[in-house]
């Protein structure tokens, strides 16, 4: 049977800072540049979510896409936007609000959902600034 992905982009806005306490303001410059900034700082992100799948004989859909942006947005969406991602956000307690972890920590967010709703998801790809992007595939 005919597998096809299809993706549904959602975007959100965030702010955020990456230093490790136990560096000082130097090394956290040299390692996390901009990011590092004491006073916080913000992103416009764009996250692509990809769910593969045979097309439905009834419906001819994989997954529908206005359930699959659904999701996105209770899952996701709703608790990272216009939000402190290492201050406000439940999900990313105790993680580095790097690009990467936030991908692993969305694909979690969203895995038991998509299932449910008939779909297998196979891609999170999240980008953070205009040439940086991030993909995880679940493992
Ligand atoms: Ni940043």
């Amino acid at each position: 049977m005919a597998v096809v992905h299809i993706t549904r982009r959602e975007r959100f806005s965030a702010a955020h800072r990456l230093s490790r306490p136990d560096w000082s303001p130097e090394k956290n410059l040299e390692v996390f540049g901009k990011c590092s900034n004491p006073n916080w700082h913000g992103h416009n992100y764009e996250v692509w979510v990809t769910v593969a799948g045979a097309p439905s004989a009834e419906t001819g859909f994989v997954i529908d896409l206005s359930e699959l942006g659904k999701i996105m947005r209770e899952q996701v969406i709703d608790l990272v936007d216009h939000k402190n991602i290492d201050l406000d956000v439940a999900f990313m307690k105790g993680r580095y609000s790097s690009t990467e972890n936030l991908a692993i920590a969305i694909w979690e967010q969203l895995e038991e959902r998509i299932t449910a709703a008939g779909g297998k998801l196979v891609k999170v790809k999240l980008q953070e600034t205009e040439n940086n992007f991030v993909e995880y595939h679940g493992e």
